[in-house]
């Protein structure tokens, strides 16, 4: 049965940003997240606490939170990889962070530098140590449906990461779908193998719109109950670490425009003022100097 609301985690000044040839400065990171609160959305990523010289494009995201109301309704979660980047995380006064594990142990590897059992020992401590501070933590998990090393991933490798997520207290996991190989039918039985064990309203969905199937495995995901989608202005993303063997990588999330315009056409409630997330997809673009690529957007224009 579909939802009758949904949250839409905006991840454009994280996910966004991260894959992009220009560096924005602060001001423009925290211009775009100001422009994202003004449109209704009540849960932005604003960024990251990796290492400098592997995504620098979220270099100085302590100082975009430095001009964000973080005591206010609207959470702004930073992903967070190990000790260094809690701490830093909780220096910049952050009162939401994501762990972010993989279902494919090359994919760990690549991207955070260890295995999936390494990673879970790592988060152990980080997810205590935030859960003292009153911090909360979300899980992703990625590759939920290919990875660009490995090919296929079984749906049980990734029941059992989610598995592990819950039991540190994550109070929900994002399947994300980082380079956009899913299908409707590989959703499907993701999402009812993943809620034999979890709550539905424990699940996210995080779909990357490689080869332009993200609307419709949202779609599938909704009619499943999922009430929690990651979308991303513009139509902005991708990971730095997933252009595997082929050479072929994440591509954009889904836009966030284009999520809207489908909840629009399902009548259900989301709180996103389309006309203004338009505006704000065309500003980012201009900033970056690139195209944008919500459909919606360019059919708004
Ligand atoms: P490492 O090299 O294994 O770390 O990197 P280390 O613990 O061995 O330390 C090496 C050096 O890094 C030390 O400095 C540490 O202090 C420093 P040195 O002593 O050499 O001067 N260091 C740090 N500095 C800043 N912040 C930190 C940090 N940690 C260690 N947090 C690490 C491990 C995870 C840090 C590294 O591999 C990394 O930064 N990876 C980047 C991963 C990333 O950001 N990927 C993109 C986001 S995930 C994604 O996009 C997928 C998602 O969207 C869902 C989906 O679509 O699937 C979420
Ligand atoms: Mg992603």
């Amino acid at each position: 049965m579909l939802p009758q609301r949904v949250t839409i985690v905006e991840v454009g000044p994280r996910d966004g940003l991260q894959n992009e040839s220009t560096t924005l400065s602060k001001d423009v990171r925290v211009e775009l997240i100001r422009r994202l609160m003004d449109c209704g959305l009540t849960h932005i990523e604003a960024g990251s606490f990796v290492h400098p010289q592997r995504v620098p494009q979220m270099a100085g995201t302590d100082a975009v939170l430095a001009e964000l109301p973080l005591d206010g309704d609207i959470h702004f979660p930073v992903l967070v990889p190990n000790q260094a980047g809690l701490e830093k995380a909780l220096a910049a006064g952050a009162k939401e962070i994501a762990i972010f594990a993989a279902a494919s142990e090359t994919f760990s590897q690549k991207n955070i530098n260890c295995s999936i059992a390494e990673s879970m020992r790592r988060f152990m401590p980080v997810a205590e140590q935030a859960h003292r501070h009153g911090v909360k933590v979300r899980g992703y998990i990625s590759c939920v449906m290919g990875c660009p090393y490995e090919g296929i991933i079984e749906v049980n490798a990734v029941v059992a990461v989610a598995r592990r997520l819950i039991d540190l207290g994550c109070y929900e996991i994002s399947l994300g779908d980082t380079i956009g190989a899913g299908s409707p039918l590989m959703t499907q039985r993701m999402i009812e193998s993943l809620a034999n064990d979890l709550e539905i309203n424990r699940l996210a969905v995080h779909f990357h719109d490689t080869y332009g199937q993200a609307l419709t495995n949202i779609y599938a995901a909704l009619q499943l109950g999922v009430s929690v989608i990651d979308s991303s202005v513009a139509g902005l993303g991708g990971c730095p670490y997933a252009h595997g063997v082929s050479g072929k990588g994440a591509s954009g999330n889904v836009a966030s425009e284009d999520v809207v315009h489908l909840l629009n056409g399902l009548g259900i409630a989301h709180g996103v003022n389309l006309d203004k997330l338009v505006d704000t997809g065309r500003y980012i673009c201009a900033q970056l100097d690139r195209p944008v690529m919500s459909r919606v957007n360019l059919a708004m224009s």
